[in-house]
């Protein structure tokens, strides 16, 4: 598909992962404000299952701190307790499902969840940001759920990196195959 007039569609196909990230990333204000914007991703319920834990500053060598002792080597944790600064904000991404919910099985409160990041990840593009989402085997370690505040009963799923995409990376996109990805079953055309 070629680029449009549409700002929609050219937000959805110009935006790109960025492994590395750099400042600014969006302050307070405008966090907030895209988050409530994502947050009328599609959501069977409105149970808003999830919530984000943003990590800025010198906070994200505290994080590191946690991933560091998490990590099962030294060479691991000296890597591990790094990765934070790869960005100048992380959101850590915590699914927290309604259990048991008589309409709402959990895949589709993860669902919901996942589509609000997604749509989170498409709005701080069309602002100028970028970001990327990461996990890892961390995610599961009690250190950083501990550092976090996750509860028993909520899932990590990992952290959204955001900042500016550095200028010397590309972002190009070749257009993906996915006419055969679907089946018709159509008396039309
Ligand atoms: C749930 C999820 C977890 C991801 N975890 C990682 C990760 O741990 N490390 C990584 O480099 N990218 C991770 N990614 C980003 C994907 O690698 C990236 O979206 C993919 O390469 C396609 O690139 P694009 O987003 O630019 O189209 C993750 C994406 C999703 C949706």
């Amino acid at each position: 598909m070629t680029r449009s007039a549409n700002p929609v569609l050219d937000s959805v196909l110009t935006r790109r992962s960025a492994p590395r990230l750099t400042e600014p990333a969006p302050g307070r204000a405008d966090l907030e404000r895209l988050v409530q914007a994502a947050a009328t991703a599609p959501d069977h319920g409105r149970l808003r299952p999830w919530r984000l834990v943003a990590v800025s500053g010198d906070e994200r060598a505290r994080l590191g701190d946690a991933l560091g002792e998490a990590a099962e080597t030294p060479e691991r944790s000296r890597r591990a307790a790094g990765k934070p600064l790869r960005a100048p904000l992380l959101l850590s991404i915590v699914h927290r499902p309604v259990p048991d919910h008589p309409k709402v099985p959990e895949w589709e409160q993860l669902a919901a969840t996942t589509g609000m990041v997604t749509t989170l990840s498409l709005l701080l593009h069309s602002h100028g940001f970028a970001s990327i989402w990461r996990t890892g085997a961390a995610i599961q370690a009690p250190q950083v759920h501990k550092y976090l505040g996750v509860d028993d009963d909520e899932q990590l799923l990992g952290w959204l990196y955001v900042g500016t995409r550095c200028a010397s990376d590309a972002a190009d996109r070749r257009p993906l195959d996915t006419p055969p990805r679907i089946t018709w079953h159509t008396t039309g055309n």
